[in-house]
C-alpha cells in the first residue's frame, strides 16, 4: 500500500562527516508502518564507498574529540538529552509508527533515553584511571609507578535493533562519546527514522564534525562491510545470537559488547505471592507484545502452585488489549511477516504437541492475541525457542532441582525470576542459575539503566549498564616512571 495519509512522510538523509546526504545514485529503502501498513518514509541504502567515507570521517573527529576536556563533553550530552526530551512526543511518535509500539511505551522510550545520556553524562566524569607502585609486588622497586589511565578505544560501530530504536542505540552512542571515541551508527532499518531523528537532536546540540556517522543500508550490502572494516575498533551490537555470533567470527580481534538473544525462565515456588507473581510475568513476559530480548519466554511453576498461578495468569492476560499502537492497545502488531510466520510456527506446533492452549489463539496477519500454554512440554521447541511475539508457555516441575534444570538446559543465559518468600531458597537458585542476572519476586528486565546488564552463553558478550559501559569504551593506557 502506497498511500501517504500519515501525518508527514518523512524521506530523511544521513549525517556524514557533518553533511546530511542521500546515496549517491539515490537509492533509498522505503519503510512501512507494521501496523498500518503505509508507507511512513525512506532512507539511503548506502554503499561501500559511503561507508568508508563514513569511517574515515569518524577516524578524523575522533583524534580531536578524545583531547576535548570532560566537562565539555558533559555539556553536550546534557544538551542532546534536553534537545531529546524537548522533542519526546514527536520522536516517539515516528518510533510508535515504525515499530508498532504503544504511543506510551513510545513516549516513555524517549524520556529514558534522556535520562540514560543525563545519568552517562554525570559518570562520565567520574571514570579515572590509577596508580600502582612497583613495591606493593614482592621484591618490586620502590621507583617505580605505574600511571594507568582510561583511553578511548577510536572508532566505535553501535548496531542497534529494531525493539528500542532510541534507546539501545543511545546507550552505546552516549558512552561511547563521553569516553572520547566517535561512532559509526547503523540503526535497524525499521527504527532508523526515530534513529536519524535522534542524531538530528545531537546535531543541534552542537555534535563536533564527523563525530557521530550514520549509515542506513541493507545489511547485505553494508553488514559485512562494517563488521570487517579495519577502521573500527569497537563493534556494540543489540539483536539476535546468531547474528551475533557470526560478527563475532567475522570481527576477529576487535573488541565487542554483545547483547543477544534469551529465553527467560520465570520460576514459581509454591509458597510464592501469586498474585504479584501473576501481575509481574504477565507484565514481563507481553509488554510490546513479548519483543524484548528480556522478555519471561516461559513459566516454570511448581505443581502444587500450577493451578492457581494458571488461573491468575489468564485472568491478567485476557485483560491485555489488543490493537493499534496509535489507541495505546498492549499487544500490537509484530515488526514484520517473517517474525509473524515464525510464531504462528512455534504455536501450532505447541498445539499439536498436546499443550492446553488457556487463552483465545486467534491471528490477523501481524496482529496476534496474547496466547497463554499450559502443560506444555519440554519436547516442545516452545520451551527453548524465542518466540519473539505475544505467547507464553507454562511448564509444570516437580521441584526446584527440575526448574533450574530445565532452565540451564537453555542455550541462552540472559536473565531469570525467581518467585519465593524465603529469601534463602530465592538464594540457592539464583547461586544455581547460569544467567547474567536473577530477579527475585520480580519480573526479568534491563533497567535502571546503570544496573550491570549481561549475558552469559548464547546471551551475549561483555557488560552494559551507565559505568559499565563507559568502561567498555576504553581501555588501560600505563605509562610507568622509574625512578
Ligand atoms: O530487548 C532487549 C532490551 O535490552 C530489553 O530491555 O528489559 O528494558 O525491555 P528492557
Amino acid at each position: 500500500m502506497t498511500t501517504h495519509s500519515v501525518e508527514a512522510f518523512r524521506q530523511k538523509n544521513v549525517l556524514l562527516g557533518g553533511e546530511w546526504q542521500e546515496n549517491e545514485q539515490g537509492n533509498r529503502i522505503t519503510l512501512d508502518s507494521p501496523s498500518s501498513g503505509e508507507n511512513i518514509g525512506s532512507v539511503p541504502a548506502l554503499n561501500k564507498a559511503e561507508v568508508d567515507k563514513a569511517v574515515e570521517a569518524a577516524r578524523g573527529a575522533q583524534k580531536q574529540w578524545q583531547k576535548t576536556p570532560l566537562h565539555e563533553r558533559k555539556q553536550l550530552l546534557l544538551r542532546w538529552a534536553d534537545k531529546l526530551e524537548e522533542n519526546k512526543e514527536a520522536i516517539g511518535t515516528v518510533i510508535m509508527q515504525e515499530v508498532a509500539k504503544k504511543k506510551s511505551s513510545a513516549v516513555d522510550e524517549v524520556v529514558r533515553t534522556a535520562d540514560f545520556i543525563r545519568h552517562t553524562a554525570e559518570e562520565g566524569v567520574r571514570i579515572n584511571g590509577e596508580l600502582l607502585t612497583g613495591d606493593s609486588y614482592n621484591g618490586g622497586p620502590a621507583g617505580k609507578t605505574a600511571q594507568v589511565s582510561r583511553v578511548p578505544l577510536g572508532v566505535v560501530l553501535a548496531i542497534a535493533p529494531f525493539n528500542y530504536p532510541l534507546n539501545l542505540s543511545a546507550s552505546k552512542i552516549a558512552p561511547a562519546l563521553m569516553t572520547g571515541n566517535s561512532v559509526i551508527f547503523k540503526p535497524a532499518t525499521q527504527g532508523s527514522l526515530s534513529g536519524i531523528m535522534m542524531m538530528e537532536t545531537l546535531e543541534e546540540a552542537g555534535l563536533p564534525k564527523g563525530l557521530v556517522n550514520v549509515t542506513t543500508g541493507r545489511g547485505s550490502e553494508i553488514g559485512d562491510v562494517l563488521v570487517t572494516h579495519d577502521g573500527i575498533d569497537q563493534i556494540s551490537f543489540t539483536g539476535g545470537s546468531g547474528t551475533g555470533i557470526s560478527m563475532a567470527e567475522k570481527a576477529g580481534m576487535v573488541p565487542m559488547v554483545l547483547e543477544l538473544g534469551g529465553k527467560d525462565p520465570a520460576i514459581v515456588l509454591e509458597d510464592a505471592d501469586l498474585d504479584k507473581a501473576a501481575k509481574e510475568i504477565t507484565g514481563g513476559a507481553f509488554s510490546y507484545s513479548g519483543q524484548r530480548c528480556t522478555a519471561i519466554k516461559r513459566v516454570l511453576v511448581k505443581e502444587e502452585a500450577a493451578d492457581e498461578l494458571v488461573a491468575k495468569l489468564k485472568e491478567k492476560v485476557e485483560a491485555l488489549s489488543v490493537g493499534k499502537p496509535e489507541d495505546d492497545a498492549d499487544i500490537t502488531p509484530l515488526i514484520n511477516d517473517k517474525g509473524a510466520d515464525y510464531l504462528q510456527g512455534l504455536i501450532d506446533d505447541t498445539i499439536a504437541d498436546g499443550a492446553e492452549v488457556v487463552t483465545e489463539n486467534k491471528r490477523d496477519g501481524r496482529q496476534f492475541s496474547p496466547v497463554l500454554f499450559d502443560h506444555v512440554s519440554t519436547e516442545s521447541r516452545i520451551a527453548w525457542e524465542e518466540p519473539f511475539g505475544p505467547v507464553l508457555p507454562v511448564i509444570r516441575v516437580k521441584d526446584e532441582d527440575e526448574a533450574v534444570k530445565i532452565a540451564n538446559d537453555s542455550e541462552y543465559g540472559l536473565q531469570a525470576s525467581v518467585f519465593t518468600q524465603d529469601i534463602n531458597t530465592a538464594h540457592r537458585i539464583a547461586d544455581e542459575l547460569e544467567v547474567g542476572s536473577v530477579q527475585v519476586n520480580g519480573k526479568t528486565s534491563r533497567g535502571p539503566d546503570h544496573f550491570p546488564f549481561l549475558g552469559v552463553k548464547n546471551s551475549g558478550m561483555g557488560v552494559q549498564g551507565v559505568r559499565y559501559s563507559l568502561l567498555s569504551y576504553t581501555r588501560e593506557k600505563v605509562t610507568v616512571i622509574n625512578q
